[in-house]
């Protein structure tokens, strides 16, 4: 792997680069370190300024950093060398003979949008530096040019230019990938992609929400794999499905004889995500006294094994799920609100099926296909009026149900095509006539049958269901605890 790096290179001896990989060998990774370093090396740099001598002594300097450097002593100059090469940083005069920096600025970046330019300006007033930011410049220096500065704001430059050009490598990567894995064609999935877009590069925690089945897992894993961890772990922690005595062991890991039963030491699922992402699902589940070290956890990012002293950090980026409502949680009591703002950075809301129904013949498509191969089965596709009965269908069980259903109609089919026969295990749409009730039952047995189905019907979120029954949350909690109403 070292052979990678120019080890001869004069520019590579003597800068303080070098130096830079000498100290940070001890705790990063050799390959993510060298590749960084080299492409430091080759990061090109073009300066745009009439006065030979600064010119020159700019040119002098970085070229020793190690920096690939072309200098022009015009804009129209460096018009044209821009044309022939492409470039991460720019060096611009802001005032030249024959347009200044910013409109130099502003012509090159139509072509390469990340450029960033670190403006250079004799007169070093609140008004030029303005008119620098505005135009999009990375920052600008007053002349005579303090080297070291100018070292920093380089450094920098470069990092944001990589940083831009990785996101929309990510982006692009992304778009590509919208056709095959995450399917569905309205507006709401479309705005899903997009948000998945704009916040898997970054390290931002996101909560993912929406109903069962909906895909929330399918969206945490593209978050990781579109982001600059991907080559780290993607953990999934179930918490719901852990009891409650072993989830601080299970996230936290313990040391041999930390509890009974603690046989060996254990390594938790923060400490093994360490340069990846972990993904707690269900986290609207997790116990109280779980939640209060979770947020400690997050807050300082760092933790100590079950039974153990050391402290150690994991560099984690956290992306949580949960089809629960976590305000109603708050209100209820059963989720600390500190903890849901530490979680909430970002939110990608995931709609239920019946709210985006331009989705399910594609994804019938999809999954008709998917079965087909899985199953070694020759099914050619779905009659329209199975079509129609499948788009009209309520999907309380979201993707997840669609999924089933195709799967277990190929299974059963005797035909080559799906018919509406195939789908005859689907419940009835619930019809949105008022059931008739039986005349011998109170109001207060009615409310609360009408209630418990109104909550049943929204996975027992009591804002949603309040809002359906047109009352206040308050009102509906207070109704729950007179009929003895539980959350199920
Ligand atoms: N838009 C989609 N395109 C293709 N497959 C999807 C889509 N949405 C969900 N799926 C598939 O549906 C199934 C259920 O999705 P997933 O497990 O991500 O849901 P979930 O929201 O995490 O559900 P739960 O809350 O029950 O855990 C998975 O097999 C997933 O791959
Ligand atoms: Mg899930």
């Amino acid at each position: 792997m070292t052979g990678r790096i120019p080890r001869n290179d004069k520019a590579f001896r003597t800068t303080p680069l070098r130096t830079a990989h000498i100290r940070c060998k001890k705790t990063l990774p050799a390959t993510t370190e060298l590749l960084t370093i080299y492409s430091m090396l080759s990061l090109r740099v073009l300066i745009v300024d009439d006065e030979e001598n600064q010119r020159e002594m700019l040119a002098g300097f970085l070229s020793r950093q190690g920096y690939k450097v072309s200098s022009a002593a015009s804009a129209e100059a460096a018009l044209e060398v821009a044309a022939q090469e492409s470039f991460e940083i720019g060096l611009f005069d802001m005032k030249m003979a024959d347009m200044t920096g910013l409109e130099l600025l502003q012509r090159l970046r139509q072509n390469d949008p990340e450029l960033q330019v670190i403006m250079i300006t004799a007169f070093g007033t609140v008004e030029t530096a303005v008119a620098a930011m505005q135009s999009g410049a990375f920052s600008y220096l007053c002349k005579p040019v303090n080297l070291d500065e100018l070292l920093q704001l380089v450094r920098r430059a470069g990092e944001k230019h990589s940083l831009l050009a990785e996101n929309r490598l990510l982006k692009e990567k992304l778009a590509q990938f919208e056709s095959t894995d995450i399917i569905g064609i309205s507006a709401e999935i479309k705005r899903v992609l997009s948000e998945i877009a704009r916040v898997a590069p970054t390290d931002a925690t996101v909560l993912i929400t929406g109903e069962s089945g909906t895909g929330k897992e399918l969206v945490a894993r593209i978050i990781h794999q579109y982001s600059r961890r991907r080559e780290g772990r993607f953990v999934a922690v179930n918490c719901a499905a852990i009891p409650e005595t072993l989830v601080e062991s299970e996230l936290l890991g313990h040391e041999k004889g930390a509890f009974t039963g603690a046989e060996k030491r254990r390594i938790g699922r923060f400490e093994l995500a360490s340069g990846g992402t972990i993904f707690l699902d269900e986290v609207g589940d997790l116990p109280l006294a779980v939640q209060v070290k979770l947020l400690r956890l997050l807050e300082e990012k760092k933790f100590e094994r079950l039974g153990g002293e050391e402290e150690i950090s994991a560099d984690v980026r956290l992306v949580a799920a949960t089809n629960r409502d976590l305000q109603a949680e708050i209100a209820g009591g059963r989720f600390r609100e500190d903890l849901y703002y530490r979680l909430n950075v970002v939110n990608i809301n995931i709609p239920p099926l019946r709210e985006r129904r331009d989705d399910i013949v594609p994804l019938v498509e999809h999954f008709v296909q998917q079965s087909c191969k899985r199953l070694s089965r020759q099914i050619k596709g779905v009659t329209p009026a199975a079509k129609d009965l499948l788009v009209a269908y309520g999907w309380p069980g979201n993707v997840r149900e669609l999924a089933n259903q195709i799967e277990r109609a190929i299974v059963l089919s005797r035909s080559t095509v799906l018919d509406v026969d195939d789908f005859s295990s689907l419940q009835p749409v619930p019809s949105r006539s008022v059931a008739t009730t039986p005349v011998d039952m109170s109001l207060r047995e009615l409310e609360k049958q009408h209630i418990e189905s109104v909550l049943r019907a929204h996975q027992y979120s009591i804002s949603k269901a309040a809002a359906v029954l047109g009352v206040h949350r308050n009102t509906l909690r207070q109704k729950m605890k007179e009929y003895n109403i539980a959350r199920k």
